[in-house]
C-alpha cells in the first residue's frame, strides 16, 4: 500500500520523505488555509520535494471553471494529481482532466455508487472519506471493503486512496482491505510507530543494561 501524506506543512513533507515514507501527498482548501501559503507557492514547493503524485483541489462548482482551475493547477507540475469534488459537475471535470492526460483524484467519496460513477469517469484515484463515516457512527471501513470488491468484479483502475483517516488502526485496517493507497495526517504516520509494549520492553532492556555496566561506544 502507498502511504500519501495528507497536509501542507513542507516541514512535516520533508521529515517523514527522508524516511522512504511519502509516495505522495494530498492537500484540500482546508489544509492550505491551515499552512497559511499561497496555493500555487506551496503545491510546487511540495512538488518539487516529492517524486508521486501531489493533490491539489479545485474551488469551483461548476465544471467548466473547475476544469479552468485544473487545467491552471495541473501546470505546476507533472506529478499534480487534480483533485474534484464528487458532484456532477466534479464528474464530468474529471473525465474531461483525465481524458486530458491529467491524474484526476476524486475526492469526497462516500458511497459504492459514487466510487462507481469515479472509476467510469476516469479518475486516476478515488477518495473515500473513513473517518467522517466513522463520526456519524457509520462504517468507514466497509465503504473502502464495497469499493474494492466492486473494483475487481469489473477491473477498474482507478485506484482506492483511502482518506480521512483518524488512527493508526484505520491504516492497518485498510491495508488489510487492499486500498491501493492511503493518505493520513503525519501525526498519525508517527502514531502507527507506538506500542505500549516496545516502549516497557525497551524501559526493562535499558535497566538491566545499566545494571551491566558496559558501553557499546
Ligand atoms: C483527503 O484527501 C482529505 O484531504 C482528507 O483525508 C480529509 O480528512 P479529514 O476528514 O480528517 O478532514
Amino acid at each position: 500500500m502507498k502511504f500519501f501524506v495528507d497536509t501542507a506543512d513542507v516541514d512535516a513533507i520533508a521529515e517523514l520523505n527522508a524516511l522512504g515514507m511519502v509516495d505522495g501527498v494530498t492537500t484540500n482548501p482546508s489544509l492550505i488555509m491551515k499552512s497559511g501559503r499561497d496555493i500555487l507557492e506551496v503545491t510546487k514547493e511540495i512538488c518539487e520535494m516529492v517524486d508521486g503524485p501531489v493533490s491539489a483541489e479545485v474551488v469551483a462548482t461548476e465544471a467548466d471553471d473547475m476544469i479552468a482551475e485544473g487545467r491552471k493547477l495541473a501546470k505546476i507540475a507533472d506529478n499534480i494529481a487534480v483533485k474534484v469534488p464528487l458532484t456532477w459537475a466534479g464528474l464530468k471535470a474529471c473525465k474531461t482532466l483525465s481524458d486530458e492526460g491529467n491524474m484526476v483524484n476524486v475526492t469526497l467519496c462516500f458511497s459504492a455508487n459514487q466510487a462507481l460513477l469515479a472509476a467510469k469517469a476516469g479518475a486516476t484515484f478515488i477518495s473515500p472519506f473513513i473517518g467522517r463515516l466513522d463520526d456519524l457512527n457509520l462504517d468507514g471501513l466497509d465503504l473502502i471493503e464495497d469499493i474494492r470488491t466492486i473494483y475487481d468484479n469489473y477491473d477498474f483502475e482507478t485506484q482506492i486512496l483511502a482518506a480521512s483517516i483518524r488512527t493508526a488502526n484505520h491504516m492497518s485496517e485498510v491495508a488489510k482491505i487492499g486500498a491501493d493507497v492511503a493518505t493520513a495526517p503525519p501525526s498519525v504516520i508517527k502514531n502507527m510507530a507506538n506500542h505500549v509494549l516496545t516502549d516497557k520492553g525497551l524501559d526493562a532492556f535499558l535497566q538491566d543494561w545499566a545494571k551491566t555496566g558496559q558501553k557499546i561506544l
